[in-house]
């Protein structure tokens, strides 16, 4: 949540700044605004809205400098406002921070500022955290950021800059910040694709690090103030992956990529009769406890089917917002498995250090590398999916699916016993089914024009499909804004039946699989009650046509991989009615890619 930008260098800033900028809109898009460290002083412009709008301001372009930071925010503290953009400057107008990451005794700290006669104008807690720095400033900035970061609670990511200093001091707690070397220049952000134009050799700074960060230098000093050398790494992500192209939305490009995204989660691991991981299994193995958020706990559901019918062990799905909280009861002989595209998710990282601190073996199948929640578990799994951009998750879930499929492989030969023969030879074949069902999009762009004014929506699937349900549920509220709910099919009698008529149309995710029969029942009950249905399926069945107004057909594949192709017409639904309005895809309202924050 939240992008924050940094350049130390001698090339000219402000494009470097904004540009960085708009590549990282996607984690939040409330306001923006850039800090430029001029001799005279600091140059401090903020605007409400997006990146383009900012630098269309009078005099942006004429800013001159060798030092500047800026940031686009998604709201946390404050509503979105010139007032409350970053960066936020202290009383006297010479300190600047950008920040990500929430300061959770924000309301202590103002009220001690103002006793003690600081002025205080926007509503933020990253405007304390300047005044903090303000009070503790005695003419070294990276000692005054040091005590500061010692009094605030919360998470940050943090970068600072002063008119009397020449470089950018960053500190870290929680929220990620990376660091990128180039030819007597150093960039700073939080996210990769924000760096990758300029440099693919960067640095991660850890937590509790604080950094200092010049044209020509890199200091990094650890919590105790002791030197840490920088660990360079080389991160491999083209420029190509992390732009449009020709597609008219990040989402459309993201749906058509799955094909290879799953090829590139497959490959290397998927051998002929077995499959090959790094994941650590338990001796002990008891029982796994998945814990994910949004799509990625839809995914984990998946997981739960997958897991329990392949290898045999136990799971549970938590939120991982209610697990970090719930005082669980894991402990050894647990794998407590995260599922995260971002890997930043700020409550998934939460429940991995709480499962780790009550003994648990941790696991993650990440998307994105050298993220948090990479680094902190006991082992993982790359997706290798690629950057997913579009705030609507797409690739990444059929991705996480996948891997889970292989995850499932994976322990039931831990346990002693072969992969299934046949899901490892489906699993080798699944890019061209996904590339079969993509073929979908034709038919799903047309009807989807139809349903552009349909008030409320029910997805409804059994067994591994329900999850699929929610997915599809997920996607339309997400970019078009309007009410779904997913539900599994049988549990419709139980109440949402009542919400049943023409006005509530019922997509149901109907491949011909041990459910079929149970499903088509379903669907005969709404029709009963005068509501409107919408089928995806495998095969052509004269009741289908017969119940349904419209059947979207997906290749056949073996049951355990069904929800990779039924959910590709979902998200091809969602995208359409959403574009059909007029809406943002990329970038819906209130939400951002990545969050954060708790
Ligand atoms: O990065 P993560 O997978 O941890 O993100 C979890 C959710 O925030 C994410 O899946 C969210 O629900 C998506 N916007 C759904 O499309």
């Amino acid at each position: 949540m939240c992008g924050i930008i940094g350049y130390a260098g001698a090339r000219p800033l402000v494009p470097i700044l904004l540009e960085g900028l708009k590549r990282m809109e996607y984690r939040g898009y409330d306001s923006a605004g850039i800090c430029v460290v001029h001799p005279r002083g600091l140059h401090v412009v903020r605007e409400v809205g997006m990146v383009s709008v900012l630098e269309k301001k009078d005099g942006v372009a004429a800013f001159d400098g060798r030092i500047g930071i800026g940031h686009t925010r998604w709201a946390t503290h404050g509503a979105p406002s010139e007032r409350n953009a970053h960066p936020h400057i202290d009383c006297s107008g010479t300190i600047a921070v950008v920040h990500n990451g929430i300061i959770e005794n924000a309301d202590a700290l103002r009220e001690h500022l103002r006793k003690e006669g600081h002025t205080i104008r926007s509503d933020t807690d990253t405007e304390v955290i300047a005044h903090i720095i303000e009070s503790f400033y005695k003419g070294d900035l990276p000692a005054a950021v040091r005590e500061a970061t010692q009094i605030l609670e919360g998470a940050f990511g943090l970068a600072v800059v002063q008119n009397d200093f020449d470089g950018i001091v960053v500190a870290r707690r929680g929220s990620p910040l990376i660091i990128g070397i180039g030819k007597g220049e150093h960039l700073l952000a939080s996210d990769l694709t924000a760096i990758v134009p300029h440099t693919d050799r960067v640095v991660y700074l850890g937590d509790e690090e604080l950094a200092i960060i010049r044209a020509n230098s890199l200091e990094i000093r650890a919590h105790d103030g002791a030197r840490v050398s920088p660990q360079v790494e080389q991160v491999k992500l083209s420029v190509e992956s992390i732009q449009k192209g020709s597609y008219k939305h990040f989402m459309l490009k993201e749906i058509h990529e799955q094909p290879l995204a799953i090829e590139n989660t497959i490959r290397g691991r998927v051998l002929t009769d077995s499959v090959k991981l790094s994941i650590v299994i338990p001796n002990n193995l008891k029982r796994i406890v998945i814990v994910a958020c949004g799509t990625s706990w839809h995914a984990g559901l998946i997981g739960k089917y997958l897991i329990e019918r392949i290898a045999g062990v136990q799971v549970e799905v938590d939120y991982a917002s209610e697990f970090r909280y719930r005082d669980p009861l894991v402990g050894p002989g647990d794998l407590v498995l995260a599922i995260s595209q971002s890997g930043e998710t700020a409550d998934t990282l939460a429940a991995i250090r709480e499962a780790k601190r009550k003994g648990a073996t941790t696991a993650a199948l990440v998307n994105v590398v050298g993220s948090t929640i990479s680094r902190e578990v006991d082992s993982g799994m790359y997706l290798h999916a690629g950057p997913e951009i579009g705030v609507a998750s797409t690739k990444a879930f059929t991705c996480q699916v996948t891997a889970l499929t292989i995850l499932a492989c994976w322990i039931k030969q831990q346990r002693g016993e072969p992969a299934p023969p046949a899901l490892l030879a489906a699993l080798r074949d699944l890019p061209a089914a996904v590339r079969e069902a993509l073929k979908t999009m034709e038919a799903v762009s047309v009807m989807a024009k139809e349903f552009t004014d349909t008030p409320n929506f029910l997805f409804l699937g059994r067994g591994s499909n329900f999850p699929v349900a929610l997915e599809g549920a997920l996607k339309l509220k997400e970019i078009s804004y309007i009410h779904a709910e997913g539900y599994p099919a049988a549990e419709m009698k139980h109440g949402p039946i009542a919400l049943i008529d023409k006005s509530m149309p019922a997509w149901f995710v109907a491949p011909h699989d041990q459910s079929f029969e149970k499903v088509v029942s379903n669907m005969e009950e709404v029709r009963a009650r005068g509501g409107r249905v919408l089928a995806i399926s495998t095969h052509a069945d004269p009741r289908l046509t017969k119940l349904a107004e419209v059947v979207i057909h997906v290749p056949e594949v073996i049951d355990e991989l069904l929800p990779i192709v039924t959910v590709i017409p979902l998200q091809f639904f969602a995208y359409f009615v959403a574009d059909a309005k007029g809406l943002p895809v990329d970038r819906p309202r209130n939400l951002a890619k990545s969050v954060t924050v708790e």
